[in-house]
């Protein structure tokens, strides 16, 4: 049996890049999805691409920002499929933003897109998920949810919020059987990255321990697993998914960086001693 099979899945931001590749895949393993974006044109698109591959859609026009909107999403979510049990929390925009710019405008909309938007879509389709006897939902965070970078700080303090959230939500909703997750890509070839995307794996990748950024299918595999039954001990999680950024930064490792580290130990010299002593009386 397909993994998701007989599973209701809401996804937002499904007209492009991550949010639509992750549809496509829920909807090849069995789920009824509804796409939802701020652009209903490319939600519809998603839709139409998951019922031209045999599977069953429908599509909503959603500024997650809205409270209301994400209620209404809720309804005619129960209205045409009868119950919900999967959200993959995705919507989001990066927008270069500092502290000495002080622009306060971004700063409330990325705020309320990226964080608020989470939040509303949870409170929104939660009550839906433990009404349906549980599941399961996902949260896009980033690697900007574990480090910091200059000029991006509504971004980095939204992605970091995600997963305070995600933490808050898990622990609220485990004895309701939903499991609360936040996926954390590194750079993903989407339209997100702008100018950039076309040649983004030899300008972007080699920041990355595998040498390439990842891929919309890569994100949609871990997303697919932390919403289906395979990770049923999972909860409260953050998943890297960035090729190694967060963990093993500096690029695919070379024979320059290896003599690099050998000379740095070598100027260890006092604990390379304590590291070989054998113990006993000196
Ligand atoms: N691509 C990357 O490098 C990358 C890395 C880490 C995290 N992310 C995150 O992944 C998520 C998806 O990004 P993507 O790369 O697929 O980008 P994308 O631009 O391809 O897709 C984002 C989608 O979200 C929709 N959207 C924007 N604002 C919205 C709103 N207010 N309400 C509803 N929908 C809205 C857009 O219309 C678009 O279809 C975002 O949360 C992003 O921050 C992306």
């Amino acid at each position: 049996m397909a993994e998701h099979e007989g599973k209701v899945a809401v996804v937002t931001g499904a007209g492009s890049g991550i949010g639509a590749e992750t549809a496509l895949h829920l909807a090849r393993e069995g789920a009824r999805v509804c796409a939802a974006d701020l652009d209903p044109a490319t939600a519809a698109a998603t839709a139409a691409r998951i019922a031209t591959g045999g599977g069953e859609a429908m599509s909503f026009g959603l500024d997650v920002a809205d409270a209301g909107a994400n209620r209404e999403l809720a309804e005619a979510v129960i209205e045409r499929f009868g119950a919900l049990h999967l959200a993959f929390l995705n919507a989001g925009v990066g927008r270069l933003n500092s502290v000495l710019d002080g622009d306060t405008e971004v700063w409330d909309r990325v705020v309320a897109i990226n964080l608020s938007g989470v939040y509303y879509g949870m409170v929104a389709l939660a009550p839906r998920i433990v009404a349906a006897g549980g599941g399961a939902m996902v949260a896009t965070s980033s690697i900007a949810g574990w480090i910091g970078q200059a000029g991006m700080a509504s971004y980095f303090a939204t992605k970091h919020g995600v997963i305070g959230l995600v933490k808050s939500a898990a622990s609220e909703l485990a004895r309701h059987g939903v499991r609360v997750n936040a996926v954390c890509p590194g750079l993903v070839k989407t339209p997100i990255l702008g100018l950039a995307h076309d040649s983004a794996d030899e300008l972007l990748g080699q920041q990355y321990a595998l040498g390439r950024v990842g891929r919309p299918n890569e994100i949609a595999e871990v997303v697919s697993f932390l919403l289906g039954e395979r990770s049923a001990f999972v909860t409260g999680a953050a998943w890297l998914v960035d090729g190694g950024h967060v963990g093993s930064p500096g690029g695919p490792g070379s024979e320059e960086s290896e003599a690099g580290a050998r000379a740095m130990l070598a100027s260890f010299s006092s604990n390379t001693k304590a590291f070989d002593r054998r113990g006993g009386p000196q």
